[in-house]
């Protein structure tokens, strides 16, 4: 099957408003996820919210298989957590990192998760490394090999950055990992609903990613999968009674999957929406997805590169959705601002969530058009003739 770009954009009430660009950022909502959502609120409003929620107990139990049937993994490794930071964080900090432990991430790394290795390393002397990036701009898997000695606790990346198309080499990461059974941590935001991710094939400990963003999920959703070999190492830093069990007056018991990293209160109807999102990503196909959205942005970065001024970004061997690039002389934030006032959605991305990558590189700003399969060739020639306008 491929794609059938007039049914997608029917079913996506946004794509007749506006020239959505910003997929990476957060995706336009199908109408199913829509009405799952407003109804299940509907529900809560009529009849209480524990009462709707043991009524839609089907819908609320769904996004756990959906989401195992996506990467691969069993129902029980996957807790929903209210965004892929918070999921990242509760894996993150469930490492005991002792003195001289060593996390080995990557260049592309994103901000919040290099705040997290910072603090950690100042808490427990554990040390923070990067592995340099290869002749294609993505995590070299070689310089990985060379690094490995029994020190190293954790392997850490981000599989497709937030400032670029760059996809990581996550499979061949993970196959290092394996071999020297360290715990790998995959920060998957922005690549799961996008491109096909397994967890089996990735060798991964953990991952975590997001659902409003190539998903096309609720805003403050996400999950975290953990695979179950590894579970009983992981001592969740915040527990509750939905992660634990207070068996007797000194004693609790914490939970024997990976709900021991979730909380008991959360947005029922969010949740039931991103079970939504995941089985409508599934009817789709993944394969149809990346084939498209790649199609796509390949298009885009081929009507880019001959409009004077501007300066595709995009690394790696393997290239995503997510298309980005500046224009000589004029700052990103101004070049977003005149897109958006042609309706026109894209996100300016800055030193701060990727520092390690944009101060190599030398770069200070950039325009990130992100595209999705229900985006339109004609979306992507108009957005290259109003840009062309504005560089002018
Ligand atoms: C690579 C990466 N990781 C994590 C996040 C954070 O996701 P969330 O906002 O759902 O916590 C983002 C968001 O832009 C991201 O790009």
């Amino acid at each position: 099957m491929t794609i059938d770009l007039n049914r997608a954009r029917r079913e996506t009430p946004g794509s007749e408003h506006v020239l959505h660009f910003n997929n990476a950022g957060s995706a336009l909502m199908p109408q199913p996820v829509l009405d799952a959502q407003i109804d299940h609120l509907q529900l809560e409003a009529r009849i209480g919210g524990y009462e709707s929620a043991a009524r839609a107990r089907d819908g609320v139990e769904r996004v756990y298989g959906a989401a195992a049937e996506l990467i691969g993994a069993k129902t029980d490794e996957i807790a929903i957590i209210e965004n892929a930071t918070r999921a990242w964080d509760m894996a993150f900090y469930s490492i005991p990192f002792e003195p001289g432990d060593r996390i080995l991430t990557a260049m592309a790394e994103y901000g919040s998760n290099y705040i997290a290795y910072l603090q950690i390393a100042c808490k427990t002397g554990a040390v923070v490394e990067v592995i340099p990036n290869d002749e294609h701009g993505q995590t070299s898997v070689d310089a990985l090999k060379e690094m490995i000695d029994e020190r190293v606790k954790l392997i850490s990346i981000t599989h497709v950055p937030t400032n670029g198309g760059l996809v990581n080499p996550a499979n061949a990461i993970g196959k290092v990992a394996r071999e020297a059974g360290i715990l790998y941590l995959v920060d998957a935001c922005q690549s799961v609903g996008q491109l096909p991710v397994n967890v089996d094939k990735m060798g991964c400990d953990m991952l975590s990613t997001t659902g409003r963003k190539y998903l096309r999920g609720p805003r403050g959703t996400g999950f975290l999968y953990v695979r179950e070999e590894v579970l009983e190492r992981l001592e969740p830093p915040f527990l509750d009674m939905r992660a634990a069990t207070w068996v007797d007056k000194g004693h609790y018991e914490i939970v024997g999957n990976a709900k021991r990293f979730e909380n008991w209160e959360t947005n029922y109807a969010a949740k039931i929406g991103l079970g939504v999102a995941i089985d409508y990503a599934l009817e789709w196909g993944i394969e149809n997805i990346w084939e498209r959205v790649q199609s796509l942005s390949e298009r885009l970065r081929g009507e880019l590169s001959s409009i004077p001024g501007v300066t595709l970004r995009d690394l790696g061997e393997v290239r995503c959705g997510i298309v980005t690039f500046d224009v000589a002389g004029r700052d990103v934030a101004e070049i977003k601002a005149a897109l958006e006032g042609q309706n026109i959605n894209v996100t300016a991305s800055r030193p701060p969530s990727t520092r390690l990558d944009m101060e190599a590189r030398g770069i200070a700003g950039l325009v990130r058009a992100s595209v999705h399969y229900y985006n339109s060739e004609d979306e992507v020639s108009r957005f290259c003739e109003v840009l062309e306008g504005i560089v002018a």
